[in-house]
């Protein structure tokens, strides 16, 4: 099949995608709602986005996929929407699916373990944890809050030999290092939920026709500089956006509901092609700005549409 065929094709795929979630009335996939936060701050969390994204989610799928889950605000939203009766989460990062794991089933072993007295945000203790190598999976996911909560702006980041290192942040003393209610919601929004911990393309190879999967990765550098040096941010350089757009287009291929967020990087329009790509605004920290905090544009890309837009 040439280029413009299998075009074709995909426009009318997308097409009857639309339809498939147009005819539907909207209504909710689950009888449960609950209402829960994202645990951790997490880089380009897509928390201050999500009233810009809604209009654009479809009402109606059977699984929900998300691969790169981080801090996972758009999962939480659903849920407190009601939409989301069964999903898979993941990411690659092992000590994060670590916690979400605990929280799933053993939140009361962690709130003890939270509450114990030990996480306290004072420079000295936060360097005994960081240094800390805990084997226990509950030990992992306390450490883990606690450092996300009190170091340099919640980034992750680990050394080549793996040990985490970020320095300790400048919050205030009492700064709240976890919210007891919110992981008991969070431990019920995780009852129905498949959690592993794994690249991207093996996360949805089970993915089927009506099943929606909303890929957040690393974004694609906006500058031209970087992507001709083959910058690379988190280990995902141009070969990792190339492998998921080829992934992307697998998935609509097999009907899957697809949406993914990343830069307006001019890359994104080649790489995808075919498929409805919009621009959103979004504020948020850059590390160039010299006031902190900016604007930016950041694409969405979709195979389907929703009859709630123009
Ligand atoms: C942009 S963040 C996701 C932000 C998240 N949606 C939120 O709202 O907090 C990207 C995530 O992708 C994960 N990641 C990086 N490479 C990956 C890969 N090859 N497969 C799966 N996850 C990956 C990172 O660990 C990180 O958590």
């Amino acid at each position: 099949m040439n280029h413009s065929e299998k075009k074709s094709k995909s426009q009318k795929r997308q097409t009857r995608l639309s339809k498939f979630i147009s005819e539907s009335n909207g209504d909710l996939n689950s009888d449960y709602y609950v209402s829960a936060q994202p645990i951790v701050k997490w880089a380009v969390g897509k928390r201050g986005l999500i009233k810009k994204y809604s209009p654009y989610f479809p009402k109606k799928f059977n699984k929900y996929f998300e691969p790169f889950f981080g801090g996972g605000a758009i999962f939480f939203h659903m849920v407190s929407l009601g939409k989301i009766a069964e999903a898979k989460i993941s990411d690659i990062n092992e000590e994060l699916i670590n916690v979400y794991e605990v929280v799933k089933t053993k939140v009361d072993d962690l709130i003890e373990e939270l509450k114990s007295g030990k996480y306290v945000n004072d420079k000295d203790i936060f360097y005994d944890i960081r240094a800390e190598e805990p084997i226990d999976p509950v030990l992992r996911a306390a450490r883990l809050i606690y450092l996300n909560r009190t170091c340099f702006n919640g980034l992750y980041r680990v050394s080549k030999q793996g040990k985490f290192n970020v320095p300790f942040g400048k919050y205030p003393k009492n700064v709240k290092i976890f919210d007891e209610e919110n992981l008991r919601n969070v431990n019920q929004c995780l009852q129905n939920v498949e959690l592993t911990s794994e690249d991207f393309e093996e996360s949805v190879k089970d993915a089927r026709k009506g099943d929606f999967v909303y890929f957040d990765p690393p974004y694609i550098p906006l500058t031209d500089t970087a992507y001709f040096t083959n910058y690379t941010s988190e280990g995902f350089g141009m070969k990792e956006q190339e492998r998921l757009a080829k992934v992307f287009k697998e998935l609509d291929e097999r009907e899957c509901l697809v949406m993914e967020s990343n830069s307006s990087a001019p890359i994104i329009w080649e790489l995808y092609d075919g498929f409805d790509i919009k621009t959103v605004h979004a504020k948020r920290f850059i590390s160039s700005d010299p006031n902190g905090r900016g604007g930016v544009k950041e694409t969405f890309i979709r195979n389907f549409r929703t009859n709630s837009e123009d």
